[in-house]
This record gives C-alpha cells, structure tokens and sequence, in this order.
C-alpha cells in the first residue's frame, strides 16, 4: 500500500496543485493532501477554509483526503502512516529548498521518501503568492484558480472582481 502525502500551505489552491494531486493519485494507492496548519496571521484564508476548497476539487478522486496538520510533517506522516511525500518542482530555482527539506526529512524520518512530480509546463509560473499578488491589485486570476473560487480570493483580498481591463484603464 503506497501511502503518500502532498504537503502544502494551499493559500489559495492553483491549478498547479490540482494538476499534482490528480497525477499522484493516479500512482499511489492513496493520497493525503496535508494543509500545513501555520500561522494564520499571514495567510489569506484559515486553514479550516483552505482544507474546504481542497476537498471541493478533490471530491470526484476516490482515493484523496484532506486534512491538515500542525507541526513537524515526518511526525504527521509517522502518525498517519503514510512514507512518501509528493512535492511539484516547477524550475530549478525550487530545487535547492526543496532538496534541502527532502533530505531533513529523511534524516529525521529515514523511511520517508520525497518524490518530486515536473510541474505541467502551462503552470510552471504559477504559485499562490503570485495568486494573492494579482488578485490584490485587481488582477484577473481566472487562469490560475478554479473558477468556484475566483470570487472568494477577491473578497479576501478586498477587491472587487474588476480584472485587468479595470486595471489597464486606470493608468
Ligand atoms: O506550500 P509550501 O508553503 O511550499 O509548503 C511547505 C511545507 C508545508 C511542505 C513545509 O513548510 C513543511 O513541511 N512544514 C511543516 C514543518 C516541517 O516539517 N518543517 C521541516 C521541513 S525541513
């Protein structure tokens, strides 16, 4: 049984998560989308409403589950029993972080494996930072999120759905 977990802070979930759990969960038996539980202080949605939105895209996928986790990830993945963590790696600029945490992990946690997914090229800009950038100033972010949450990341960020026509007139 091939239990494996895609951490993440998911603030808010792009089309690049998406296409990551949909291609893991093709192959491992089972796939916990795990929300880091951090501060909510700096995050734009709580960690109660970042699990929901998950749970929306992923209610159609038989073996993924959302939950979300507080602390260090190895000693969640000991509690669930889960040895495999998933992470997108979308240019090499990722790689050196990503390669730092992989090997901390598996230092702390020696059965842990990291299995890094090639983000699909048509995301390979994407992240939620740059999400929340765009939608902060207005921006249209219909091509990063699924749609059912356009409205939610505005109203979280104060803004009115205006797009980038409304931007571009403002000049
Ligand atoms: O989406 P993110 O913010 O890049 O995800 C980072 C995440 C949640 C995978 C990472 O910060 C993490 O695993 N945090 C939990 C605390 C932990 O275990 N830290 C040690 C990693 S070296």
């Amino acid at each position: 049984m091939r239990k494996a977990i895609y951490p993440g802070s998911f603030d808010p979930v792009t089309f690049g998560h998406q296409d990551i759990i949909e291609r893991s969960s093709v192959i491992f038996d089972e796939l916990i989308v795990g929300v880091l539980n951090n501060s909510e202080k700096n995050s734009l949605f709580s960690v109660g409403e970042r699990v929901s939105m998950l749970k929306e895209i992923t209610k159609d996928i038989p073996n993924v589950t959302v939950d979300s986790f507080d602390g260090l990830l190895v000693d969640y993945m000991k509690e669930i029993g889960a040895t495999i963590i998933v992470r997108g790696l979308r240019a090499v600029t990722d790689f050196e972080y990503e390669l730092q945490i992989a090997q901390t992990n598996h230092v702390e946690y020696p059965r842990a494996e990291t299995v890094f997914l090639t983000t699909n090229l048509k995301y390979s800009y994407l992240s939620s930072s740059i999400v929340r950038e765009f939608a902060a100033y207005g921006g249209d972010i219909s091509k990063f999120v699924p749609s059912q949450f356009v409205d939610r990341i505005y109203e979280k960020s104060n803004r009115k759905q205006d797009g980038p026509t409304a931007v571009k007139n403002s000049k």
